[in-house]
């Protein structure tokens, strides 16, 4: 059989210890973060029918068009979620009323068929929030606040947070129109993709990553310049709000976002630890409309995989947060193994980490398990110790033994 027949499929992964207690200290403090600023967690299923991301994320984007896990097992096509917004949308319209100011975080995979490379999976880990209500500045620098606590909560250092603005929905047909009639004389140095997305989706050819584009982008006025000038000092109070807030964002007119729900703010946080994948966050204010009426909101996500590229960047790795080296029983023959699953029973409902062989071995054999499981102390115990309430009580980390009474044994451990 090929070694391969045991690893995942490409672009996935096996999360196992020690990388694992990152994961679980970041979802930790990611869950009070958000708890502390009155989110709730939702979770939605990973399959939703696929009109629901056609219509949120847009047909023309590359997510949709390219990169989801879609199939068809009876009337309904059906697609894998590629990201959070568009199910918790889809959740949100379905409760009316409550649905239009709710505040909920997820922690969730998510599916893009995507070249997979360092930074990019197919199935990929997203931390998320989103909060619906009318458009407001303050409510998208609050979003941008939290995520940055969030960050610092999680100890990252050197992440920049670059902002840019969609513009209302009104501005779309100008910024389309001014970006076109701008971009027309370079058309035949645009690549092919960008030929087509002139028409298509304007918005695109801005974040291209063809070099040749980019040099053609970086003539043209920004996507900014056309828009009103509500919009702009819509932009405006959110950066100066931030400033007061002391959070430190830098204005990129060229960040367009690769979905195109959004409306006004747009943002993405980078790390320099990260390489060409280097954005590992994403979010703004969107409106999305799966019934009759389209939802604003606001949310972001960050991913999870390259916020640990980043964050093992800073020093920070899973053995710092794996559990407690605890204890380790060695039992003595048959009556002192019995009264041992006992003992463990009693530690680890003290919440103490707990380890035992569940057979009868030789002490060397003991001793060789109980150094391999880290354990601070191990706790011996035969058929005398039994007899006479003690237990023999080894410190691992002195090398030091003493045998005590057993209630003295417990009370200590
Ligand atoms: P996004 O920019 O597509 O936004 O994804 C957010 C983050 O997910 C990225 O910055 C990245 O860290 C991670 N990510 C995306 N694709 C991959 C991949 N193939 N492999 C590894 N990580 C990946 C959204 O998904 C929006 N729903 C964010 C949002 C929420 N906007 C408003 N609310």
């Amino acid at each position: 059989m090929a070694s391969n027949e045991f690893q995942p499929l490409q672009g996935m992964s096996d999360i196992q210890a020690p990388e694992i207690y990152l994961w679980r200290m970041m979802e930790e403090r990611a869950r009070a973060v958000f708890t502390s600023y009155g989110y709730d967690e939702l979770r939605t299923p990973v399959l939703e029918k696929l009109s629901v991301f056609q219509r949120s994320l847009g047909d023309t984007t590359d997510v949709v068009k390219k990169e989801m896990y879609s199939f068809k097992p009876s009337k309904h096509e059906l697609a894998m979620r590629p990201e959070g917004t568009a199910g918790t949308m889809r959740h949100l319209a379905g409760r009316g009323e409550e649905g239009l100011s709710a505040r909920v975080f997820y922690i969730a995979p998510m599916f893009r068929y995507e070249r997979p490379q360092a930074g990019r999976k197919r199935q990929f880990h997203q931390v998320g929030v989103e909060a619906t209500g009318e458009p407001n500045p303050l409510a998208d620098a609050e979003t941008i606040a939290m995520q940055k606590s969030l960050l610092d909560a999680w100890g990252l250092t050197g992440s920049k947070i670059q902002i840019s603005t969609r513009g209302e929905p009104s501005d779309r047909k100008p910024v389309a129109d001014g970006l076109r009639a701008a971009l027309q004389p370079h058309l035949n140095d645009l690549c092919a993709d960008c030929q087509r997305r002139i028409d298509e989706n304007v918005l695109r050819v801005i974040d291209c990553k063809n070099e040749g584009c980019q040099t053609i982008v970086d003539q043209i006025p920004s996507a900014i310049e056309f828009m009103s000038e509500a919009s702009r000092t819509y932009l405006d109070q959110v950066i100066q709000t931030l400033e007061t807030m002391g959070v430190e964002v830098t204005v990129n007119p060229k960040l367009i976002r690769g979905l195109d729900y959004y409306v006004h703010t747009v943002w993405e946080i980078s790390h320099s630890a990260l390489g060409a994948q280097d954005a590992l966050a994403g979010g703004g204010r969107y409106e999305i409309a799966l019934g009759r009426k389209a939802i604003p909101g606001v949310g972001f996500a960050i991913g999870f995989e390259r916020a640990i590229m980043a964050l093992e960047a800073c020093g920070i790795s899973g053995e710092q947060f794996a559990p407690v080296n605890g204890v380790w029983l060695v039992s003595l023959g048959e009556t002192a193994l019995v009264e041992n699953m006992k003992l463990a029973a009693e530690l680890r409902a003290k919440g103490i980490r707990c380890g035992m062989e569940l057979e009868t071995k030789s002490m060397k054999a003991q001793m060789r398990k109980a150094n391999r499981s880290g354990a601070t102390k191990v706790i011996i115990r035969g058929d005398d110790e039994i007899e006479k309430g003690t237990a023999i009580v080894k410190n691992m980390v002195e090398g030091s033994q003493e045998e005590l009474n057993f209630e003295e044994v417990i009370r200590n451990a």
